[in-house]
This record gives structure tokens, sequence and C-alpha cells, in this order.
């Protein structure tokens, strides 16, 4: 009988399963900084978070014990910092390797790396990085993923899950260990120098590339069409007048 499901070389082989904690990514962090020595690959999960965090200082709210909350530690010091957003592409395509098969091509990469179904959000990706000089040390690597959560309330037009999608509910352990070999086949793609695959395959998968949409900066609204990511994972949108390289903090989405 085999009890290791998980079929990878280093991600999930050692997991930690949490009944409850604040954020696994918060507990990833606070075991690195007492020097706690830990598994490349280490994977926390918990089946509850009470201050799970999202990105641009937001929470992360999700049923207990319906969905995926999970942290992966990466020795990731073969990256530079400066080429950090190749990690963002690894993990968000892991992600989509996984699910498109099982939900189908409307899951996409909502840039940076945020999951998509059509319009509506399933998974959102959480990065935390520790660098020393130009390259990173390490990367907690945080992840959301709506599973088996049917109810999203106030965010019924914004959010959804794969059981919503399925109309049946999805085994998480199975889920997590295809997670699992999903990012370490795209993490040693980029340990492999595989750069171009990378970049052609994030570019192919990303929500609402080439079209036309509205884009909602500081103080005004754009209309314009994604054309790619810089190398420094910066959003290029191209309008009538110019074209803007833009970080997570100066450009929204506009979704109706
Ligand atoms: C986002 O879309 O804003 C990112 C959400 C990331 C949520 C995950 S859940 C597991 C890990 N622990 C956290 O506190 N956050 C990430």
């Amino acid at each position: 009988m085999q009890n290791n499901i998980f079929l990878t070389l280093f991600v999930g082989q050692c997991i930690v399963k949490l009944q409850e904690i604040d954020s696994t990514n918060s507990y990833l962090k606070k075991l690195l900084s007492n020097s706690t020595p830990l598994l490349d690959g280490t994977v926390i999960m918990a089946e509850r978070q009470f201050a799970g965090r999202g990105q641009k200082d937001n929470i992360w709210e999700s049923e207990v014990g319906k969905n995926l909350t999970f942290s992966i530690y990466l020795k990731s010091s073969f990256i530079t910092a400066n080429h950090q957003f190749e990690l963002n592409k690894v993990i968000s395509l892991g992600i989509i390797d996984t699910l498109q098969p099982i939900i189908g091509k409307a899951c996409k990469i909502k840039w940076p790396n945020d999951i998509y179904y059509h319009d509506k959000k399933i998974g959102g990706i959480l990065i935390e990085n520790v660098t020393k000089g130009y390259q990173l040390k390490e990367s907690v690597i945080g992840i959301g993923l709506n599973v088996n959560q049917q109810n999203f309330n106030l965010l019924e037009n914004k959010a959804s899950s794969v059981s919503k999608i399925l109309q049946q509910d999805y085994d998480l352990e199975k889920l997590l260990a295809q997670i699992c070999l999903n990012i370490e086949r795209r993490y040693l793609q980029l340990k492999a120098d595989k750069t171009v695959i990378l970049a052609q395959d994030y570019l192919q998968n990303l929500y609402r590339i080439n079209e036309l949409h509205f884009f909602q900066l500081d103080d005004e609204q754009i209309k314009g069409t994604i054309k790619g990511v810089n190398a420094q994972g910066k959003l290029i949108i191209e309008t009538e007048y110019d074209t803007k390289e833009l970080d997570l903090r100066e450009v929204k989405f506009i979704i109706d």
C-alpha cells in the first residue's frame, strides 16, 4: 500500500498539518527567524487560519476545513533578487498546470499571481522572499485555494471554488499532492534555466492578455491591452497613447 501520495523529490516530502494557526506564512517565517532547520520543500498546511494574509495587506478568509491554505518553504538562493518574479511564474504555473485538467482552460493567471476561473477568483498566492545581498536566500510561498467552499456571501460574484465549478467536492489531499508535483516540475525548469518556456507559458495563461479592457490607475481610468510582463514583473499595458509598465500598487483590473 502506498501511503505517500506525494510523488515529488522534495516539495511536500516533509509536511506539517496544523489544526489552527494565525497564518501558515507567518508560522513558517517565525520558524525561519528562530533558525529552525527546515528541509527544502517543507509544506505547512492549516485547517483554519484566524489571521490569513493576502497581498497588499489584505486578509485571506477561508471556510474551515473546506479549502487548501498552505505554505511551502523553498531554498531559493539560486535566484537573483532582480529575477524574483520568476518565482511568481513558477508557482502560478504549477497551480494552473494542476487545475486546468480538472476545471478547464478558463482557469487563468490574473497578473501577478491570482488564480481565476472566468471572471472569478478561486485562488491567491503570497510570496515572501528573504534576500541576502543580490540573491534570494529563501522563500515562503503561501497558497490559498478555494476547493470545497460553496458560499462566498458578499463575494458571491467575485469568488468561486473548484467544487462550485465541478458541482462536486474534490479530495483536498489529492489536490495538494498534485499541486506540489507541478510546482516542483516548474521550479526544476527554473533551476535548469528554462526561463523562455516559463515566460511563454505564463503569458499564454494570462487572464485578459491581448484584450482591450479598462484599468484603474491612481487617479484615472485607462483603456488598454495587456501585452506582457517586464523582467521586474511589472504589467505592460498598451494604450492608444503610450505603453505603461505598472506595479501591483499602481493598477487595478476593472471586472464587472
Ligand atoms: C492573495 O490573493 O491576496 C494572496 C492570498 C494568499 C493566502 C494564503 S493562505 C496560506 C498562506 N498563509 C497566509 O496567511 N496567506 C497565504
